[in-house]
């Protein structure tokens, strides 16, 4: 490239990527959505029209993204595990934490689901999403714990030693205080029959990791088949109230 060629405009930059783009996905136009836009900090979405225009002999993907893990006909949890969440350390040491506890199954479960709406969708309300996810599929005791840590990890329970953490305090301040409707959260959910479930999780959500500790989610596929309702047709598929998210993760760049 001549060295003194002018720098590229970003609509240049940007035209190059779509270039490349199209490339790895053979003759599929790819969308982004609005969230994936809002999270850069842009209200905006690509044109369907202006896209198409663009591209007129291409369709828009409605399938599979080739660029992701390819998913089975059927998948299962352990296949979301394995190829669309980004990362698993946290919870498998959470829930090996509470299996060398010696805690219930339902516990160790929901150590090993707590935060899949992190590590798979969005961070902002992970709890909700996350048990809104599971929920067709466990014990109601396993999402409620799941969608209300969210809430309780901000506050203190000296009765099981938990303390605030110092973690948030690192993360956010030490003036940061929950919304409002957090708190409402916690007050709701101290007097709930499954409070120390969700405690529990707090307990074993552990942040300072034993880089030497092996986990493997091997050591949890017994647990997850006691107990978490595997539909037959496949995470998806089933018509489950929460099939839809499994399938957004699955083909999250369809264009509807
Ligand atoms: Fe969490
Ligand atoms: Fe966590």
């Amino acid at each position: 490239m001549n060295e003194h060629a002018a720098p590229q405009s970003l609509s240049q930059r940007a035209d190059e990527l779509e270039e490349r783009m199209m490339h790895e996905l053979g003759e599929r136009i790819a969308t982004k959505s609005t969230l994936f836009n809002i999270a850069d900090g842009k209200v905006e979405m690509p044109s369907g029209p202006a896209l198409k225009a663009a591209n007129p002999d291409k369709y828009f993907l409605m399938g599979a993204d080739p660029r992701l893990p390819k998913m089975p006909k059927k998948p299962t949890l352990i296949d979301f595990f394995n190829n669309r969440f980004a990362s698993l350390n946290h919870l498998l040491q959470s829930a090996t934490h509470a299996l060398k506890g010696g805690h219930s199954e339902k516990v160790v479960l929901a150590c090993l689901l707590h935060d899949i709406g992190v590590a798979s969708f969005i961070r902002a309300d992970h709890g909700y999403w996350g048990a809104q996810m599971i929920e067709p599929y466990v014990d109601d005791e396993v999402s409620w714990a799941v969608r209300t840590h969210q809430a309780l990890r901000f506050f203190p329970d000296p009765s099981v030693g938990y303390e605030y953490p110092e973690m948030y305090i690192k993360y956010f301040g030490a003036d940061y205080k929950p919304e409002p409707y957090i708190v409402r959260e916690y007050e709701r959910a101290r007097n709930h029959k499954y409070y120390m479930t969700s405690r529990l999780i707090c307990v074993n959500d552990i942040y300072s990791f034993d880089p030497n500790a092996k986990v493997d989610l091997n050591d949890f596929l017994d647990i997850i088949g006691r107990n978490f309702r595997q539909p037959e047709e496949g995470l998806g598929f089933d018509d489950s109230p929460s099939a839809h998210m499994w399938r957004t993760l699955m083909w999250p760049t369809r264009f509807l």
